[in-house]
């Protein structure tokens, strides 16, 4: 680290090993288009658009200005029985890119606060319609979404829920998840395996009874436990089963909402159509934080028909809408959209898909998977020690000057949506010498 003054000891890093980061910290002091500079002075190329959130490369000029331009106008106003027109002005647009007939938007903070904004909907949405036995909530294994109470529990991913396990949610269950080495390794875009996990969806149901669920909730590509693209066929099982039963489905688009896949969001690439769509992190390209829950129209509708002098749904954050949020959403979708960049991205899924399955014959590579603008690479464990060999293979990245994401020991890339031929080039012409010193 460079700087000698900085004292390291009080932040409390998440989802960090943080005596071990701090040993031997990699600090970004700023940024670029699709680079980080570290405080050594180094060049490092973005190979995970930040967190799967800085989807128009870094520093923006038209978002910044935006931003700045805001904070002179107006700082703060509130969005409980007030209002600012920069918040109806991000909804409007959110709800343009949104799936046909998905046209009202609920603000947040972060994917969590979506996640857990979207459960409460579910809920108080079956209870508006006189079903309000309808309340158990199914997820899937291995999926992620966020770290609020609502979303861990929801969520499968063990070592998230290991501490907390004694208080998550009681009314939850889980699908199976839809990794499959054996029958699916290596699969380019959507396995051809796996749609008949699905189903089990029905044997939940004849379980808990439909009556008693309210939403199943899961992401159209599972990002956070490794990438795991849909099985052909899995997502269309889904909505087919909760329609069926008169249950909600959630697709939690935090990582594959606003042109990832090519498409604002995956539900379209997908043409599979949610009830609600959990979204943030590209959102405001992430230079301000936000969330947001997608609401189709016959959800809404359901709560329009209280008093009008009653609060129609008891479930709201102070910063919902915030104006400097809303002004950099509705800047970024600007730009999205005058620059044309998921369209001119999607270009680029088959040059990505190409580099990464050409990794295939490099040692400890047991399974490459890709979708859109994502792709991984899993790596065998080390005997006794997973996620060691991937995180190596992380910090050796960080040194040559490509930052990586790993997740247990999985390499997973989701550059921003202006990466070029060259940049995937160089990044996966450096995972492949990293690969080979690996032991
Ligand atoms: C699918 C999904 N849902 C929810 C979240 C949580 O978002 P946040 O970290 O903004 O709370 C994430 C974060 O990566 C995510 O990938």
């Amino acid at each position: 680290m460079n700087d000698p003054h900085l004292n390291l000891e009080h932040f409390w890093m998440p989802f960090t090993a943080n005596r071990q980061f701090k040993a031997k910290p990699r600090m970004l002091v700023s940024a670029k288009d699709m680079h980080y500079t570290s405080d050594d002075g180094r060049q490092v190329l973005d190979g995970c658009a930040g967190l799967w959130c800085v989807n128009a490369g870094h520093n923006r000029a038209e978002i910044i200005s935006a931003i700045k331009q805001q904070l002179d106008t107006l700082d703060f106003a509130p969005t409980f029985q007030m209002g600012h027109p920069m918040a109806f002005r991000a909804a409007e647009k959110v709800a343009s890119l949104a799936p046909a007939g998905m046209n009202h938007v609920f603000f947040a903070n972060s994917g969590s606060e979506s996640v857990d904004s979207a459960l409460k909907i579910a809920l108080a949405y079956h209870r508006a319609r006189g079903d309000g036995t309808r309340t158990k909530f199914i997820g899937r294994e291995r999926g992620y979404h966020g770290v609020g109470f609502g979303g861990t529990s929801v969520g499968g991913i063990p070592l998230n829920r290991k501490i907390f396990g004694g208080q998550m949610l009681p009314g939850v269950d889980h699908l199976p998840h839809t990794h499959n080495i054996r029958e699916a390794a290596f699969s380019r875009g959507q396995p051809k395996w796996g749609s008949h996990l699905a189903e089990d969806l029905e044997r939940l149901v004849s379980l808990h009874d439909a009556s008693n669920i309210a939403a199943v909730i899961v992401e159209p590509v599972a990002g956070s436990t490794g990438v795991l693209p849909p099985p052909v066929g899995y997502l269309e099982t889904l909505r087919a089963i909760c329609d069926k039963h008169g249950i909600l489905l959630i697709f939690d688009e935090v990582i594959s909402g606003f042109g990832r896949m090519g498409t604002p969001f995956a539900a379209q690439y997908f043409n599979v159509s949610p009830d609600l769509i959990c979204c943030a992190k590209g959102i405001t390209n992430a230079t301000i934080p936000m969330g947001a829950v997608i609401v189709k129209d016959h959800v809404f509708d359901a709560f329009m028909h209280g008093p009008e002098n009653v609060i129609d749904l008891f479930h709201g954050y102070t910063y919902s809408g915030h104006p400097v949020a809303a002004a950099a959403a509705v800047a970024t979708l600007d730009l999205y959209q005058s620059t044309g960049l998921f369209e001119s991205s999607r270009a680029l899924h088959g040059y990505l898909a190409d580099a990464a399955h050409g990794m295939r014959e490099l040692p400890n590579v047991i399974d490459i998977r890709n979708i859109g603008m994502i792709a991984a690479v899993e790596l065998k464990a080390r005997d006794g020690k997973p996620g060691a060999r991937a995180y190596e293979a992380m910090v050796k990245l960080f040194e040559r000057g490509v930052m990586v994401r790993i997740t247990g020991d999985t390499i997973a890339l989701s550059p921003p949506l202006i990466v070029q031929k060259a940049h995937i080039d160089e990044m996966f012409g450096h995972i492949g010498e990293v690969l080979r010193t690996l032991d």
